[in-house]
């Protein structure tokens, strides 16, 4: 049993103290009233009002955020009745919604009884009025290439892929592992796989063999579609190698298709592996778009939870294309026209909803980069703002965080006039770097969106509307429409107004997830057991005296470093594979960059010797097991773990002692050895 999990009472005060303290309610000065969410009183000191001329030209103005979001939680039906709309349906539906939060019948199901493709609404429907416009803006991670895909390249790229695929034997239904560089064919594959109804499950080109051996057993792909190498920053990603190091233990892959990015010399093996250039160039540009179910499923994608090993997320295809397509107009004020950059992997949900399906489902022109921020310097990003004119920019904290280290020069010598909108995600956004994101990055003039939701959500939930809300660095402000935020305390029950508690949605909406693939059961106890009748977040909220909402972190033992979102229990589960060890702890701890860092305490085997050597090589042991996002950045030798009587470990007590909060270990009575913290402590890891 591990502690703190989804129990609020557990909660951890302010996880970054200093970088991240924010302003409370008690901090402020002025008060005045806003027309917003009931009566509300806001700080003049904390809040960044709608830009006039933003407000006037916005799709949504604040009074049309009141009168909509009331409108889609007081008539769900009618509402989504009207957005389902927004697509195109190959049979229209009349039913809206079918769902259930009851953990003994959790249903989500949403416009069940229509049917569509969802290639076909991201490329077909676009043919007639924009097949010339650039759908996809490659920047490589050479600042020398680049590629503009247009509408009518990707139909005709996906085309292809698709009967390729088809011809080798995959169909509706089956599952495509995608391991993938930053480049158009990611976005040509999932795209291909949406086409022909196959489900693609994409990982991390970061993951190491065994993490995407895993994945692929899992789901039991019949497909892998890789690259020879990956490019980032400079160097080679051996992509392919990986492949085969996976496949080695993964017995229902067929085929592996290779995209030639770098021309690296890999090895293929005959009878499995094909060059993408070469079965594609033989098939014909249409193929047949299937005709799907809204719930068909369309991706699975690999998160971590608390416990166990990471779980196959399932999205299905309507109700996530209507929200994933709505989300990105309306949060990013998206207009026709713009050029549009998130900077995500496709690795990770954000890359799926915001640079593939909700752009492309609303005809964007959105900008993929396969490179890293700090290369060739830190000015790439405003860089490639300034070359390709980004109109919309959208980023992690963390990202945010390390460019604010180079000063102000590298982003003032680039031409940022371009930029109307800025956004934030995957972490909470401490002040100082929103402060400064907004002020150096866009010049004063840009409202930030800090948008908070998770891989289970589709899309964004929690987030300010660029025309309609008054910003407050910190806070992801309002939920979205549809979306009902409830904030409850460990028993489960609801608190009112401005309050702290474990952040809950009471119902559905069409882009949350439907289940965990091959284990629903897994789905109803993650999710739906802890606090009933609620979808739990995992996250700990806190509700301003403005409605406004102030994401403070997980509750549980997800951390998430980088906005990369990993499980404790599996760096543990890697550390205590290798042979020295005995037994590990893994929490997170503040770090300036990453938001949070990975900090490992590891009793060895007895006999074994602590050595800087040995420390470097289960570093080096959990980067191959796991891939370098999961590498610890700290790691304390501890003869002995803070156990209960009944040996559980108290991570609570260890989580302080990396924060360096040892002042505040709270009841250590009820420890089978007291002197183990004090060893702990004495020994602590800068
Ligand atoms: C965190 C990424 C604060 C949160 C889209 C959540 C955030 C987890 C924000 C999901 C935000 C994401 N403010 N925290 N704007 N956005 N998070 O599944 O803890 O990779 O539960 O999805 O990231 O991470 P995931």
């Amino acid at each position: 049993e591990r502690d703190g999990k989804g129990c609020f009472s557990e909660r951890l005060p302010p996880k970054f103290p200093g970088l991240f303290q924010r302003p409370g309610p008690e901090s402020r000065a002025t008060l005045k009233t806003l027309n917003t969410l009931g009566e509300l009183s806001m700080s003049e000191t904390d809040v960044f009002p709608v830009p006039q001329a933003i407000a006037d030209s916005a799709l949504i103005n604040n009074e049309r955020y009141l009168e909509m979001y009331k409108a889609s939680v007081t008539d769900p039906e009618g509402f989504w009745a009207e957005h389902g709309k927004r697509i195109d349906w190959i049979k229209p539906f009349t039913q809206v919604r079918d769902v259930s939060f009851d953990p003994h019948d959790v249903r989500i199901r949403w416009f069940h009884d229509g049917t569509l493709n969802v290639a076909a609404n991201c490329l077909d429907r676009h043919l007639a009025t924009r097949g010339d416009q650039t759908a996809i803006l490659w920047e490589g991670d050479d600042p020398a290439e680049s590629q503009a895909v247009t509408y009518r390249d990707l139909y005709e790229r996906v085309g292809r892929l698709s009967n390729a695929l088809r011809a080798l034997g995959v169909k509706k239904g089956d599952r495509v592992c995608l391991y993938l560089p930053m480049i158009p064919e990611a976005a040509v594959a999932m795209l291909a796989c949406a086409r022909i109804g196959a489900i693609h499950s994409i990982v991390f080109g970061g993951f190491s063999p065994d993490s995407l051996a895993n994945r692929i057993q899992d789901s039991e792909c019949t497909v892998v579609i890789t690259a020879d190498e990956g490019l980032r920053g400079g160097r080679r990603v051996p992509l392919k190698t990986n492949v085969d190091k996976a496949l080695a233990d993964c017995p229902s892959v067929k085929s592996v298709v290779v995209v030639k990015r770098t021309g690296g010399d890999v090895p293929m093996t005959a009878g499995r592996d094909l060059w993408y250039e070469e079965i594609t160039a033989v098939q014909p540009v249409d193929a047949p778009a299937e005709e799907m179910e809204a719930e068909d499923p369309l991706f699975i994608l690999y998160t971590s939870g608390s416990t166990g090993k990471p779980k196959g997320v399932l999205h299905t295809s309507g109700g996530y294309l209507v929200y994933a397509s709505m989300t990105h107009e309306y949060v990013f004020d998206y207009r026709d026209g713009e050029i549009y950059w998130c900077t995500a992997d496709v690795g990770w949900v954000t890359g799926h909803s915001y640079i593939v399906y909700g752009p492309l489902a609303n005809g964007a022109t959105t900008l993929m980069f396969e490179g890293i921020p700090s290369y060739p310097d830190a000015s790439r990003f405003w860089r490639v703002v300034e070359k390709h004119k980004v109109n919309i920019f959208y980023t992690a904290p963390t990202a945010i965080r390390a460019l604010m280290r180079e000063g102000e020069e590298p982003v003032k010598a680039c031409d940022r006039s371009s930029l109307r909108i800025l956004g934030s995600v995957g972490e909470p956004i401490n002040p100082e770097a929103w402060i400064w994101y907004h002020r150096v990055v866009g010049d004063s003039r840009c409202p930030i969106v800090d948008t908070w939701w998770q891989t289970e959500t589709g899309g964004i939930l929690i987030t300010p509307l660029p025309g309609a809300t008054a910003l407050k660095p910190g806070s992801a402000t309002r939920p979205f429409f549809g979306v009902q935020p409830v904030l409850v305390d460990g028993e489960g029950n609801e608190l009112s107004g401005a309050t702290e508690g474990n952040l809950c949605v009471s119902d559905s909406w069409p882009g949350q997830a439907r289940t965990v693939y091959g284990d629903h059961e897994r789905f109803v106890q993650t999710y739906f057991t802890t606090y009933k009748g609620y979808y739990f977040t995992g996250d700990g909220c806190r509700r301003d005296a403005d409605g406004y909402y102030w994401i403070t972190g997980r509750v549980d033992d997800v951390i998430n470093v980088s906005g990369h979102r990993m499980g404790t229990a599996e760096i543990e589960s890697a550390l205590v594979a290798h042979a020295k060890v005995a037994e590990a702890a893994v929490v997170g701890y503040p770090h300036d960059i990453k938001g949070q860092g990975i900090y490992a305490y590891v009793t060895l085997v007895a006999g074994e010797k602590e050595s800087e050597e040995l420390r470097k090589e289960l570093v080096a042991w959990v980067r191959k097991e796991i891939g370098p996002i999961a590498s610890p950045d700290v790691i304390q030798w501890a003869p002995g773990l803070p156990k209960t009587r009944s040996g559980k470990i108290m991570r609570r007590i260890l989580r302080k002692i990396a924060e360096n909060e040892v002042g505040a270990l709270g009841d250590t009575s009820t420890l089978a050895d007291p002197s183990v913290v004090e060893d702990l402590i004495a020994n602590r890891k800068a």
